[in-house]
């Protein structure tokens, strides 16, 4: 029989046979005619005599790929047994060479008497790896539990060597892709590999699809797990393997979600656990200090500072962290979902109670802490007002309401009876005489620095699984907050209102041309500091109909500043997607303070145009395109944990702990300008018109 032979000595003839013997075979039917004449002159014929032989152990590296000839063999994977079973005209083995990673299971001959058509890595690398589009559907109990597909149309980023050869994952049950991941990782693997990006992607979005305390229990079942099958010696290595790549994923998880997993209560036990663990065994003792040691490194040199960190010293949580990465987490001006803020709750007589309650307290636990001071013989509830008077009723478990306030929304604690006379606090509805004359004051060049140092500090504590949440829904998770991303818009929305006001609310056209031109070259020096969300916000505030219908104070500017104006405004076309601004984004170097507004709306695409689940599988493509989309918020950073690396030199006096969210105020703020605290106070609450409507009927006031 032809195959039999070696392949270096099969004829013409013989090769031809062994092609037409190709085309009745299902697991070749998909490849061209030109690949099956090439397989025919590599495959080896193998066979094995009794049921029960090994052919390959989970965790061997892998050498070939093979097709059943005859008969049939069992996929044994450790911790689960039998998955599968596969029969003549199935293939096995394409995994393991594909990804260059340790078999995923354990294949075993079902019955006697088993033939095999093989062909080994090199040939398999040479003329399969690459040919064409694949996919890969792996079953257990007859069901399919991960897709994997070659990644031709790769993205045009990547090297070529990585566009086209791997599998990627498509979708999979939770527990796969995990599996998978665990199977697949290597163990210096990062969150933030450009080209293998499975384990950043699974880390950053695994929320969506299982829960926190899910995650736990499977990675302390794989860490216990022992393999099925194999000597005393493979076992162990194949045991010690996998328990480094768990704490390698967990120390990067750590690294991720930092102080986010503090007070989790299912983390917190599965870090303990797996740190008493690793003690135990002493090829793992020093491994979770080795990490933490290991992701210090290289920052160390990145930021030049040369400096030797301290040794990590011993933490409840158990070394996951070193004592520099922990220090800059704490250090960082992020909101957590149980930090406690100052809330404002207003009464109908617009009086102002002050309550001290944690970011993502419930409506009811606002109202329970009023209740001494409502009065207990009505029942109240808490209303969200904007500056028009339209009453928004809040739902007794929803939660983070409070940051969650738009411009100019208060919240209202009032009886039923009380809601029907509810107005609007005279400060929702914004100022009545502009500060003109304080920003006469500061020069454009000196505000956009204030501005950028703000929004800097702003942008920085925003988490990047917070745009996770926001878009997927911040109510199904009840321990993580969206605050600090909420803050950012909040922050946008204030600055093109006040832009907007200001310019409605000078009186004289002289001055308000004036003022217009600062606004216009404020916009070109925030460009210029890259601090793009307040130049959009700006621009924004100056497109303003109620603005841009003021022909007499527009006819007053310079041309130079005219000319200046319609070169900014091509950064604001949003024709083809955004095009001028995303290719300007992606020639700047960071720190960059992007178009927010713009990654959100990136994401809404995403989240609304795919299924989160098709077929009962986790779609994971979906996880990829979340996972770039917000990876651009640490591509923008520099680096995700950068300490406090400034656009610029930051101001010398900061007034206030950014971290005290002020929503509203409920004082006024005294300003003597030019000293840059005062400068600072005046920036941080920004007083606004937030009512077009309003603002329309002023423009209209100056210039009919
Ligand atoms: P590889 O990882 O190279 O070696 C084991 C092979 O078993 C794997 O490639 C797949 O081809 C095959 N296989 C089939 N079903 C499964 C499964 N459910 N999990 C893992 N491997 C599977």
């Amino acid at each position: 029989m032809a195959l039999r032979k070696p392949p270096a000595q099969r004829t013409e003839d013989e090769l031809e046979l062994i092609f037409e013997e190709l085309l009745h075979i299902k697991a070749v039917a998909h490849l061209s005619n030109s690949v099956k004449r090439e397989l025919a002159s590599v495959l080896m014929f193998e066979s094995h005599q009794r049921a029960g032989t090994v052919l390959f152990s989970q965790g061997d590296k892998g050498t070939s790929w093979y097709i059943i000839w005859k008969g049939s063999v069992n996929v044994v994977t450790h911790g689960k047994g039998l998955v599968a079973t596969l029969h003549e005209g199935d293939d096995f083995g394409q995994l393991a060479l594909v990804n260059d990673a340790p078999r995923a299971a354990t294949i075993i001959l079902r019955e006697d008497n088993c033939h095999f058509l093989r062909v080994d890595k090199q040939d398999f690398n040479h003329i399969l790896k690459d040919v064409e589009a694949n996919t890969m559907r792996l079953k257990e109990h007859g069901k399919v539990v991960l897709v994997l597909q070659k990644n031709l149309q790769g993205g045009s980023n990547q090297p070529a060597t990585a566009r086209s050869s791997r599998y990627f994952v498509m979708a999979g049950t939770p527990e796969k892709i995990l599996e998978h991941l665990l199977e697949f990782m290597r163990l210096d693997a990062t969150l933030y590999d450009p080209v293998d990006t499975l384990l950043g992607d699974f880390l950053l979005t695994y929320t969506v699809f299982m829960p926190t305390s899910q995650l736990c229990r499977a990675l302390l079942h794989h860490f216990r797990a022992e393999p099925l099958e194999g000597s005393e010696q493979e076992k162990a290595t194949y045991s010690l393997h996998k328990r480094r790549k768990i704490l390698r994923l967990v120390s990067q998880w750590v690294l991720l979600y930092g102080r986010l997993l503090q007070g989790d209560r299912s983390t917190t036990a599965l870090l303990q656990n797996l740190a008493d663990l690793a003690s135990q065994d002493p090829r793992l003792g020093g491994l979770v200090q080795e990490q933490a040691q290991e992701r210090r490194r290289p920052r160390a040199l990145e930021n030049g500072d040369g400096s030797v960190s301290p040794q990590p010293k011993a933490r409840s949580s158990g070394n996951w962290l070193s004592s520099q990465e922990e220090a800059i987490l704490s250090s960082s001006c992020a909101l957590r979902a149980q930090d406690k803020v100052s809330y404002e709750i207003y009464r109908p007589d617009h009086s102002c109670l002050m309550t001290v309650l944690p970011v993502n307290a419930s409506v009811r636990d606002i109202l329970r802490a009023l209740a001494p001071r409502l009065g207990r013989d009505r029942e109240h509830i808490l209303v969200k007002v904007n500056s028009a008077g339209d009453k928004v009723g809040l739902q007794p478990d929803a939660v983070g309401v409070f940051t969650a306030l738009g411009l100019n929304e208060r919240l209202f604690a009032v009886s039923v009876e009380e809601l029907g006379s509810l107005t609007p606090h005279p400060e929702q509805l914004g100022p009545h005489v502009g500060s003109s004359e304080t920003l006469d004051l500061i020069s454009s060049k000196d505000l956009a620095s204030h501005l950028t140092d703000y929004d800097w500090n702003l942008f920085k504590s925003i988490h990047q699984v917070e745009m996770i949440h926001y878009i997927v829904g911040p109510q199904k998770f009840h321990d993580v907050t969206t605050a600090n991303l909420e803050r950012v818009m909040r922050r946008f929305n204030e600055l093109q209102y006040w832009v907007a006001t200001e310019l409605c609310l000078c009186p004289e056209v002289g001055r308000r041309a004036q003022l217009l031109r600062k606004f216009i070259k404020l916009a070109a020096h925030l460009k210029e500091q890259k601090n793009l969300n307040s130049f959009f916000a700006v621009m924004f505030g100056v497109s303003n109909t109620a603005v841009s219908r003021l022909a007499k104070t527009w006819e007053r500017l310079p041309h130079k500043i005219r000319k200046l104006h319609s070169a900014l405004e091509r950064m604001l076309d949003p024709s083809w997607n955004h095009r001028v601004y995303r290719l300007a984004v992606a020639k700047l170097s960071p720190p960059i303070i992007p178009f927010v507004p713009l990654l959100l709306k990136d994401m809404t695409f995403i989240h609304e145009g795919n299924r989160t689940l098709a077929e009962n599988l986790i779609n994971f493509e979906k996880m990829h395109m979340m996972a770039k989309t917000v990876r651009v918020l640490q591509r923008c950073r520099g680096h995700a944990h950068a300490p406090l690396s400034p656009l610029r030199n930051r101001s010398p006096h900061r007034p206030e702990d950014p971290k005290a969210v002020r929503i509203s105020t409920c004082s006024e703020q005294s300003l003597s300008v030019r000293s840059p605290v005062s400068t600072w106070a005046y920036l941080q609450h920004l007083k606004a018109i937030d009512s077009q409507k309003e603002l329309l009927r002023l423009s209209h006031d100056l210039e009919s």
